[in-house]
C-alpha cells in the first residue's frame, strides 16, 4: 500500500492509509508522545478505543484529538507540544503507554 506523509513537530512521518494516527506513531516505534500534567509521566495510547483519553495530540492545529480515533490524511500535521530534542521529547521503544 502507497505511503502518505504526516509531519510529528516538524519531522517527517510515513503512514499507511487507513491507519489512525495512534497506528502511524506505533509503526514508527514512538510509544509515547505526551506526559502527565503532575508528574510527567510518559502517555500514548492506552485503551485504543477513545476512552482514556491518554492519546491526545494537535492534529492540523486542534488541540485535544485522540491519536487513536484519527484517520491519517496526507499532509496532516501532528503537534505534540514538546519539539524534538527537548526535554519531553516522545519516546521510541518501550516507552509506558
Ligand atoms: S488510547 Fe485511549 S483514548 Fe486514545
Amino acid at each position: 500500500m502507497p505511503e502518505i506523509q504526516l509531519s510529528l513537530d516538524g519531522m517527517p512521518l510515513p503512514a499507511r492509509p487507513g491507519q489512525t494516527v495512534g497506528a502511524a506513531l506505533t509503526d514508527a516505534g514512538i510509544s509515547a508522545w505526551r506526559t502527565t500534567r503532575n508528574e510527567g509521566r510518559p502517555r500514548g495510547l492506552f485503551c485504543g478505543i477513545g476512552i482514556c483519553f491518554d492519546c491526545l495530540l494537535v492534529v492540523d492545529g486542534v488541540p485535544n484529538q485522540r491519536a487513536c480515533l484519527t484517520p491519517v490524511r496526507d499532509g496532516m500535521t501532528l503537534d505534540t507540544g514538546c519539539a524534538p530534542g527537548g526535554p519531553e521529547t516522545p519516546t521510541q521503544g518501550g516507552g509506558a503507554a
